[in-house]
């Protein structure tokens, strides 16, 4: 399907009526709902639908540098690149796509890209939604090139809660975390569970692989689950930030929480012929 913009986008349905959304602008996810129509992702009301813009909301997909710190533009340029739709790709036998939907995306890097980032790579991501309505996304990197490169990378996923001050983030109990709003200054969680009663930008490190995210007011539950993306990105930027982003509403910090599955600390290095594989699951479940 093309939307008014141009933009081309894959729609995925499971059988019970769940869907996703993909656009070939950045790989990136714009839409996950479950089987009973509800939207699980949040996208900003003031987003901004039309390239070269990164729709804010979703799932973007931050590569090969995720944040500001590095040679590149923040979070990188492949969430600002056209992706296409892979049809021959390679196998990937980790993931059982047995009464599944999926499609393959890749992004070939341009000229351009070659100039600000000089090193040959293929960009792979699977997206598979399950009959139950799960979501499944898998990246693959590949250095074709004869000399190694690094780099960061996330899966930045906006969730839509319906109240932040009612929220829990489990999972991430005794990390340590570098503060983004501190300079990257390093910390340990000393409590239970996260909750949010201000602007948090915390990079929690090698975190377990599951993390759970309760939205008490909804009675739901989100579970991330992740493979080879050892840091957990949280950020809400609360009040006052979110009136100086323009493509975000003043209020709508109450509505959304980012939980990012990402290589931050210690990017990854891949020698020539090697691949790195990062997974992220995402379901939903109704809690008590
Ligand atoms: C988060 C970062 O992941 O993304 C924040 O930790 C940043 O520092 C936020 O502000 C949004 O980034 P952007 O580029 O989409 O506005």
């Amino acid at each position: 399907i093309k939307d008014k913009n141009g933009v081309s986008q894959v729609l995925l349905r499971s059988p019970r009526g769940a869907s996703a959304r993909v656009s070939l602008h950045g790989g990136q996810i714009l839409s996950w709902k479950n089987e009973w129509g509800e939207e699980l992702l949040f996208t900003s009301s003031k987003a901004i639908l039309k390239p070269p813009a990164v729709v804010r909301g979703g799932i973007p997909i931050c590569f090969p540098q995720f944040g500001s710190r590095g040679p590149l533009e923040q979070h990188g340029f492949a969430r600002n690149k056209m992706w296409t739709i892979d049809d021959n790709p390679p196998p990937l036998q980790s993931i059982d796509t047995k009464g599944k939907t999926f499609i393959d995306l890749r992004l070939k890097p341009s000229d351009d890209d070659f100039k600000i980032w000089p090193h040959s790579f293929e960009l792979r991501l699977r997206v598979v939604l399950s009959a139950e309505g799960f979501l499944t996304l898998v990246s693959r990197i590949r250095n074709v090139n004869s000399k190694p490169f690094s780099f960061s990378f996330a899966y930045h996923t906006y969730i839509s809660v319906s109240d932040i001050s009612e929220v829990r983030v489990e999972g991430l109990e005794t990390l340590d975390y570098l503060d983004n709003l501190c300079n990257r200054e390093r910390f340990t969680e000393q409590g239970d569970a996260l909750t949010f009663e201000t602007e948090v930008d915390r990079i929690y490190l090698s975190s377990s692989d599951a993390v759970a995210v309760f939205d008490h007011e909804k009675k739901r539950t989100f579970l991330i689950r992740k493979n080879g993306l050892p840091d957990i990105v949280v950020w809400n930027p609360w009040e006052k930030k979110s009136k100086a982003i323009t493509d975000f509403g003043d209020e709508e910090y109450k509505v959304m929480l980012c939980v990012d599955a990402s290589v931050m600390e210690r990017p990854i290095t891949l020698k020539p012929g090697e691949e790195w594989r990062g997974r992220l699951d995402l379901s939903v479940m109704a809690s008590i």
